[in-house]
């Protein structure tokens, strides 16, 4: 059915009641007074009449696209106003729907986007961190809660010196806030534990080129740092051990080429100077082979099933004859029912060289060398014992490090060690998941390993 238009409507009815007071006006004249009764209950009608036309057709659309337009201010966009006709109010009803629609997509769209930057700040590992233009938190996420343990609850509004207490940290971010430049800076965060962070600081900006703030990126480079130094000072105890025994062998070199090669005596002594110092820096290349094969991440075990027994037992052969020269007695006591384990043989029989040598080096004339061999828990335990000066306290745990001798001053038959020997010893066991570690016994040193037997080997012992 075509309807009026609203505004049709509403011109219609009030020139009907102009024309009905029009003719009531004109019949009260021509009749006088007579019929006025009758006249003002007509009226009355056609006023009832009109006003429920204007309120169907214009109080109760514009009460419904009110009760929708709250609907969609608390939130409740599932709204739908019923459109009957084509007039001004319809259009209007039909306009609140299709916003409601479009309300409706844009809440969905910023809500999926919104939850697509949450789990991309979820999942980062490194720390984020957003301040507005006054300086105050407005997120963290949780890499950041993670590291400085502390809650987006607690940190949200708060400056940033009052959560991380930096003050580098925090001038850094002023001054992008301030200059609107983006910042890079290494940084060190002594709390709530010693880290070196990497920063990226850029001002937030938005389309309309209004600053609202700073985030910030913070990458741990605590670790990379740490290797870094290491890395240094490896490079700087390989450059002085090497150099010690060149700088000898030059000396030699000189004083003979400046005459000494005459004296047949002089130029065989200080020949066999250089031949010791060249032996060691053959043994120092050798030591830092094996040592740079056993740390590269990518090396692996040749597992196979071996009878420690045995290993050490090969060990001890290798070692006689330098015993007997010295006089020192080497005891092996073996564990007879030991089980084979599965273990790197070659790499084991290093570990036993290591530690046998060791123990004949700081052994006097004259002294004993017990090996044993043991099951306990588990686990194969292997003990070097000697009769030497032991080790001073505070070296017990340095030992173990690359490059550490005790006293390199410390008069030994062997022309001096690269202190190489423990660090590889160290990383053999533990790369079979083993431990090492020395003990004084009062009467002397004693090195002590463990390797543990794997389930399969657990199951084979019983
Ligand atoms: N049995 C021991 N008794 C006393 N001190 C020891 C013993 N074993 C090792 N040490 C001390 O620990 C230091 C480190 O030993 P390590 O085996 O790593 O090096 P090294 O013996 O000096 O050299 P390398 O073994 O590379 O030839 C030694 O220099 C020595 O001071
Ligand atoms: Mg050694």
């Amino acid at each position: 059915m075509l309807k009026p238009s609203m505004k049709t409507c509403t011109v219609v009815s009030y020139f009907v009641l102009f024309l009905l007071f029009v003719i009531a006006v004109f019949f009260v004249a021509y009749t006088g007074y007579k019929y006025i009764g009758a006249v003002i209950v007509l009226i009355a009608v056609a006023t009832a009449i009109t006003a429920y036309l204007t309120f169907a057709r214009l109080i109760k659309p514009i009460e419904e696209m009110i009760s929708a337009a709250v609907k969609m201010a608390k939130g409740m966009l599932e709204i739908e106003i019923n459109i009957d006709g084509n007039d001004e109010i319809s259009k209007l009803a039909s306009s609140i729907n299709v916003l409601a629609k479009r309300l409706k997509q844009n809440m969905v769209s910023i809500n999926e986007e919104r939850n697509r930057a949450n789990a991309i700040l979820k999942s980062m590992g490194d720390a984020v961190i957003a301040l507005d233009r006054n300086g105050c938190i407005i997120m963290i996420n949780p890499a950041f809660e993670k590291i400085f343990g502390v809650s987006t609850k607690k940190a949200f509004g708060k400056r940033a010196i009052e959560v991380i207490r930096s003050y580098e940290l925090d001038s850094m971010l002023r001054a992008v806030i301030k200059n609107r430049q983006p910042v890079d800076k290494e940084i060190k965060i002594l709390l709530p534990s010693p880290k070196e962070f990497k920063i990226h600081a850029t001002p937030l900006v938005g389309d309309d080129g209004i600053m609202s703030g700073v985030v910030a990126l913070m990458r741990d480079i605590t670790e990379r740092k740490q290797l870094e130094n290491m890395r240094n000072e490896f490079v700087a105890n390989v450059s002085h051990e090497l150099r010690t025994p060149l700088t000898s062998i030059n000396g030699f070199l000189e004083t003979l080429l400046d005459g000494a090669v005459e004296d047949a005596e002089v130029a065989k002594r200080f020949l066999g100077i250089m031949k010791k110092e060249t032996d060691r820096l053959t043994r120092l290349v050798d030591d830092l082979l094996k040592f740079a094969k056993l740390a590269d991440k990518k090396f692996v075990l040749n597992k196979q099933k071996i009878d420690i027994n045995e290993i050490a037992n090969q060990a001890v052969q290798l070692f006689t004859p330098r015993a007997h020269e010295k006089n020192v007695k080497i005891n092996l006591n073996i564990h007879k029912s030991l089980p084979k384990i599965e273990a790197d043989k070659d790499l084991l029989m290093q570990v036993f060289i290591n530690l046998i040598d060791n123990a004949i080096k700081h052994t006097p004339v004259g002294g004993v060398i017990n090996i044993n061999i043991d099951f306990d828990n588990d686990v194969a335990k292997v003990s070097v014992s000697d009769t030497g000066p032991g080790i001073p306290i505070n070296s017990i745990k340095r030992i173990f490090e690359r490059f550490y001798r005790i006293d390199k001053s410390r008069n030994r038959d062997d022309g001096g060690g690269t202190g190489l020997g423990l660090a590889i010893a160290k990383h053999a066991v533990e790369l079979h998941g083993g431990k090492i570690w020395a003990e004084n016994t009062g009467k002397g040193a004693v090195f002590i390993f463990t390797l543990p037997y794997n389930n399969i080997e657990k199951k084979n012992k019983t």
